[in-house]
C-alpha cells in the first residue's frame, strides 16, 4: 500500500501523508546502525514517504551528512526538511542556545546546504523561538533565503498560535512542526487552530511519544546509557509507572483490531486533525525498515467513535512535562 498525498501548506505541492523522522538515525535514541538507516531511507521512499525530516543539531550535523547522498540520489522525489536555531558547541556536549538572529540564520543555512550537498532546502524550519529577537526580523531573514533560492518553503517549530499568525503575515508559512500525540495535546489550544485558519500543514513530531506509546519501553532504566529519553520527565521516577499504565486502552484497541499500538497512536493523530479541519503529516521516527509498512498503513486506519472516546482521557492524565525546561516550547509561552 502506498501512502495517500496531502498538500504542503499553500505551496501547491503534494507530499506523502506521513513523513520520516531521521533524528534517531544519528543521535538521542540509543545505538545507531548506518547501513540499516540508509536502507530505511530507500524503503521509506518506496512506501510513498516523501517528507524526510532532519535538523542541523541532530548529531551536530551528522544527520544531515547521513541523509545527504540519499537526498541527492532522489532529488526530484524527496521533500527535504531541515532546521536551524539551536546552537551547539563541539567542546561542550550539553551546551544549547536558541539563536534566531538574522546573521546566525544566514550562517546556519549555508552550513546545512554544505553538509547536505544540495543547492536548495525544500522546507526550512526555525526549530525554536527566541522571544528576545523580533519574529518579523527572523522570518524576514528566512524570506530572504527564499528570494536567494536557498530555500523553497518556510516552517516553524514550537510556536504559539499568535506567533504563527505574526510570522505568516511576514511570509507564508507552509508548515508548523510541533509535538502532537495521544500523550501531548497542548498544541490543540492555540497552534492547531491557527494552522487550520491559515492553511498551514501541521507536522506532528514524536507522534509515538518518543516510542513510549508503542510499549517498547516502560521506564528510563530500560534504555541504554546514551539514550536521552532516560532524562525525559515523563519516563523517569514515579512518572514512568503512572504513564505506562495509561497505555492500556491503546493496547486493548490494538489487540481487538489485530493491529499494533504504534498504529493506533498514529491513526489517532491523523484522525484528530480532521476534527480541527487541518492537514497533518506526522513524522514518526525510525531507524528500521521493518517499521515502515506498519507505520504507513496507520495513515488509512480508521478508529471508531467508541475507540476515539476511550483514547480521549489519556493526555489529560499524563504526569511530567514533555521537556524538563518548557520555556522554549509553545506551551511554555502561551
Ligand atoms: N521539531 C522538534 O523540536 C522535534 C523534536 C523531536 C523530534 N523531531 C522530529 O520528529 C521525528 C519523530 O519524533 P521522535 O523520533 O522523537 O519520536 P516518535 O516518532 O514518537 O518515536 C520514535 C521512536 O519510536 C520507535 N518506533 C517507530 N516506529 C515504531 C513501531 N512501529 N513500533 C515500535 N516502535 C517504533 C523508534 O524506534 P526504532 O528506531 O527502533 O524504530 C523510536 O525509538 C524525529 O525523528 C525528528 O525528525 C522534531
Amino acid at each position: 500500500m502506498r501512502l495517500p498525498t496531502v498538500p504542503l501548506g499553500r505551496s501547491g505541492e503534494l507530499i506523502g501523508a506521513q513523513g520520516l523522522g531521521c533524528m534517531g538515525m544519528s543521535e538521542f535514541y540509543g545505538p545507531t546502525d548506518t547501513a540499516e538507516a540508509l536502507a530505511t531511507l530507500d524503503a521509506a521512499l518506496e512506501a510513498g514517504i516523501t517528507l524526510f525530516d532532519t535538523a542541523d543539531i541532530y548529531g551536530s550535523g551528522a544527520n544531515e551528512e547521513l541523509i545527504g547522498p540519499f537526498v541527492r540520489a532522489n532529488r526530484d522525489q524527496v521533500v527535504l526538511a531541515t532546521k536551524f536555531a539551536i546552537e551547539r558547541r563541539a567542546d561542550d556536549p550539553t551546551y544549547r542556545a536558541v539563536r534566531n538572529d538574522p546573521a546566525y540564520i544566514r550562517t546556519a543555512v549555508d552550513a546545512s546546504l554544505r553538509r547536505l550537498g544540495v543547492d536548495v532546502i525544500d522546507l526550512y524550519y526555525m526549530h525554536r523561538r527566541d522571544p528576545a529577537v523580533p519574529l518579523a526580523e527572523s522570518v524576514g531573514a528566512m524570506a530572504e533565503l527564499v528570494q536567494a533560492g536557498k530555500v523553497r518553503e518556510l516552517g516553524l517549530s514550537e510556536v504559539t498560535g499568535d506567533e504563527l499568525r505574526e510570522a505568516h503575515a511576514v511570509h507564508p508559512i507552509a508548515a508548523l512542526q510541533s509535538e502532537w500525540s495521544l500523550f501531548s495535546r497542548d498544541v490543540e489550544r492555540t497552534a492547531v487552530p491557527a494552522a487550520a485558519e491559515l492553511g498551514v500543514t501541521f507536522v506532528p513530531y514524536s507522534p509515538l511519544g518518543r516510542g513510549f506509546l508503542t510499549g517498547s519501553f516502560a521506564a528510563a532504566e530500560q534504555l541504554t546509557e546514551d539514550d536521552y529519553r532516560r532524562y525525559h520527565p515523563q519516563f523517569s521516577g514515579p512518572n514512568a509507572a503512572a504513564n505506562a499504565a495509561l497505555i492500556a486502552p491503546i493496547q486493548k484497541i490494538a489487540a481487538d483490531r489485530g493491529v499494533t499500538t504504534a498504529q493506533i497512536a498514529l491513526a489517532w493523530v491523523h484522525q484528530r486533525a480532521e476534527v480541527h479541519g487541518l492537514t497533518v503529516v506526522p513524522i514518526p521516527g525510525t531507524r528500521k525498515r521493518t517499521r515502515l509498512a506498519e507505520n504507513t498503513a496507520a495513515a488509512t486506519l480508521r478508529l471508531t467513535t467508541a475507540e476515539l472516546a476511550a483514547l480521549e482521557p489519556i493526555a489529560g492524565q499524563v504526569t511530567g512535562t514533555r521537556y524538563a525546561d518548557m520555556s522554549s516550547t509553545s506551551a511554555g509561552r502561551e
